[in-house]
Formats: C-alpha cells, structure tokens, sequence
C-alpha cells in the first residue's frame, strides 16, 4: 500500500483593499452583478465576472427555476457565455461574488464553486489547455485567490476515460 498526499494551497487576504487594482476592479464587477440574478427562490445571488485571454470581459450570474433542478449556477452560466461568445478563448481570471439577501449570511466571507461547476471549470482549462484563476470574495471581509480552478477538484473524472 502506498499512501498519496494531495497539496492544495491558496491566497487569504483580509479585504479587497489588498488585491492589485485589476484584481479588486474585477471582484467588484463580480459584486455588481449579482444585480442580474434570478434568484427569487433560494434569494442568494452570485454574480461572476471574467477576463478572457482576448482581453474580453464577460459575465454570468445564476438563473434559478421553479423546477429546482432547472436552475443554474453563476459560474456554468459564464462558462457558456464564453464558449458560446468566443469559442476556444481560454478565461484568464474569473471572480465570483455574492449577496445573500436572506440575511441570514451576512456576505463577509467567500463562496467557492459548487461541485458540478468545479467540473465544468476543470473541463473548460482543460479544452483550452490553460488555468482558471478563481478570485472568491463576498460583498466585504476576505477574498480568497485560487491559483488553478481544477486544484478543487483532485482526482477528477475527465475525458481521458471516455476515449
Ligand atoms: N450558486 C451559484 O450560482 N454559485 C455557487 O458557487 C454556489 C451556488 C447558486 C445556485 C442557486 O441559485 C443559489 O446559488 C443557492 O444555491
């Protein structure tokens, strides 16, 4: 038997004002996005914003439905939006921020991409064969900066299995 040892690590800076001018500019576009979620049910809206290779700036927020299962998450939504507006474009940076209007969270933390986003994530650097940096923040308090989007998702099933 052999024992294997997954390293993950990632950035923690204690507010906005730490992350370079790009940076922060892009989390709070990400932030004012949430504006155009769709989320009357669960009330917790996500907007995400990215920087194409092109230099394109994008955006996704999510879109729910009353048949639950329907809904979408902010971050397939952006990945759609870029592989449908610029097909083959890799993303450089994608930021993610949130508003829960429920109140019951106080949006001063960061979210990090659901499981089924952190596959399509995967597959995206994969197609484009280049890495997604994810900047993850609330409406205030700390930002985390994920070097690599597929270092969240170790042991992965990708399309190598199906060839
Ligand atoms: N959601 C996202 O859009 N992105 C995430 O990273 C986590 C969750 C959405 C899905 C649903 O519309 C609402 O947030 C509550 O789960």
């Amino acid at each position: 038997m052999k024992k294997k040892e997954h390293k993950f690590s990632f950035e923690v800076y204690d507010s906005i004002r730490e992350l370079n001018r790009e940076d922060a500019a892009l989390l709070e576009e990400a932030k004012k996005i949430t504006v155009n979620a769709y989320a009357p049910y669960s009330r917790f809206r996500v907007g995400a914003v990215a920087i194409l290779a092109s230099g394109e700036r994008i955006s996704g927020s999510n879109q729910e439905n009353a048949s639950f299962p329907a809904g979408i998450c902010a971050e397939r939504v952006l990945l759609s939006v870029a592989s449908s507006l610029y097909p083959g474009v890799p993303i450089k940076t994608i930021a993610i921020s949130y508003i829960d209007d429920n109140g019951k969270n106080k949006s001063d933390h960061p979210i990090s991409p659901c499981g089924i986003c952190r596959q399509s994530l995967l597959e995206f650097e994969s197609r484009t064969k280049q890495p997604i940096r994810l900047i993850l923040g609330g409406a205030k308090g700390k930002v985390f900066i994920i070097p690599e989007a597929n270092a969240l998702l170790p042991l992965a099933f990708t399309s190598e299995e199906l060839k």
